[in-house]
């Protein structure tokens, strides 16, 4: 969806002091675009418009450059996600060594299809593309944690680790 400039969201303080620091950590320059946002992601658990608006206007960028860019990287988002965000690797390297079954079971064992938020707001799944790890696949993320050569039967007691 098109993002207008023309209604500028207004930044609370809990939106203000998350780009605040992160504008101080990482410098108000466009290259610093990405780190920017993603420590504001980590800070607020997401993008939420006013940040988007307050770090496009410090940066001198319009809402929708920061808005595409929020909305293509997988580890951004612009809507509430859950406590714990569950990244399956979907690339093929991983696919061929286990991933299909890994894939099926996750998303039974969470009740979830890609994209969606458990009610109680513990968990959200998301695919991801290759991170570059493929020689321990199958591969999931869960936060910052990488865990590798997963099986089917081992995903209920690791998901119970992210209460
Ligand atoms: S294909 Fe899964 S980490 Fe590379």
């Amino acid at each position: 969806m098109p993002v207008s400039d023309q209604t500028q969201p207004v930044a609370g303080p809990e939106v203000q002091a998350a780009v605040a620091t992160a504008l101080a950590a990482h410098g108000a320059h466009g290259e610093a675009l990405i780190p920017i946002l993603g420590e504001v992601n980590r800070a607020l658990g997401y993008l939420p418009p006013e940040a988007v608006s307050a770090v496009a206007g410090a940066l001198r960028a319009t809402r929708g450059q920061v808005h595409a860019v929020a909305t293509f990287y997988s580890l951004l988002s612009v809507q509430p996600r859950g406590r714990h965000v569950v990244l399956f690797c979907e690339s093929a390297p991983c696919h061929v060594v286990g991933g299909r079954e890994v894939w099926q079971a996750l998303q039974a064992a969470l009740k979830l299809a890609p994209g969606e938020t458990s009610p109680d707001g513990r968990f959200t799944l998301l695919t991801t593309s290759c991170i570059g790890v493929c020689g321990v696949g199958p591969v999931v993320v869960i936060d910052d944690d990488v865990h590798g050569h997963l099986t089917p039967a081992e995903l209920p007691a690791l998901l119970e680790r992210y209460a």
